[in-house]
């Protein structure tokens, strides 16, 4: 199955895609990772991303596309995928269709901005695999250490409260259309986000199964 997720920062899409990724047995495939990786072993790319992700904007489209075009094309993505974070603009969304990539099902996960500010302060990620964690709803089974690859659990620079504002303003005016773009394209599904992480699974794999 080839899937996307949308979502504001923060709505939970890299807790869900993990879950997804585990139970379909498809990549989860997060941009978002892939920059903080590159921007952490001091690729050019990452080089490049460093000042849009540090202040909450958006990395330019052709450097996003080009990443996704290259990891698409890996082995592992020929049973499917699930794209956390991409699209995440109308030209990245027409890159994808203009690749002949289709995709059955694109879910979006609503949650208000208020909830968004308190999740991700209380937010940790592994340094090493990216899995997200959250000091009270979703705690590590050892503290500070992940639980799929041990790897040390570090908050992100971009989930200061005054960034986030930035994350979410760009998310309401550059993202939030992209929900029109699926809808008239019917593979549409909006899911409510803001009750408890396996609620949201339920209604996430429901929404996969219809
Ligand atoms: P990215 O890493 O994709 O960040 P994001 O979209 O802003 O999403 P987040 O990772 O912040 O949130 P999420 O929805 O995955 O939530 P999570 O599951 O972690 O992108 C970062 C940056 O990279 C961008 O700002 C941009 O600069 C660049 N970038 C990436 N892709 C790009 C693209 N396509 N184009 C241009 N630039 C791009 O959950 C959040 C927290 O809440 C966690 O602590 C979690 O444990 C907790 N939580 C989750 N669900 C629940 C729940 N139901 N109840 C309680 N707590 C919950």
């Amino acid at each position: 199955m080839k899937l996307i997720l949308l979502g504001a920062p923060g709505a939970g899409k890299g807790t869900q895609a993990a879950v997804i990724s585990e139970r379909l047995n498809i990549p989860q495939i997060s941009t978002g990772n892939i920059i903080r990786a590159a921007l952490k072993s001091g690729t050019e790319m990452g080089l490049k991303a460093k000042s849009f992700i540090d202040a909450g904007k958006l990395v330019p489209d052709d450097v996003v596309i080009g990443i996704i075009k290259e990891r698409l094309s890996e082995d592992d993505c020929e049973n499917g995928f699930i794209l956390d974070g991409f699209p995440r603009t109308i030209p990245q969304a027409e890159a994808l269709d203009e690749m002949g990539i289709a995709i059955d099902k694109v879910i979006d996960i609503e949650v208000d901005d208020s909830v968004i500010v308190n999740r991700l302060s209380g937010r940790r990620v592994c340094e090493k695999c990216g899995r997200p964690y959250h000091t009270e709803s979703l705690r590590p089974k050892v503290d500070g250490i992940c639980d799929d690859c041990t790897g040390a659990l570090i908050q992100r620079k971009d989930d200061h409260p005054d960034t986030v504002k930035a994350r979410l303003e760009i998310y309401h005016t550059e993202t939030e259309p992209l929900k029109g773009y699926y809808e008239k394209q019917g593979k549409l599904t909006v899911v409510e986000g803001q009750s408890t992480v396996d609620d949201t699974t339920v209604l996430v794999m429901k929404a996969l199964e219809a």
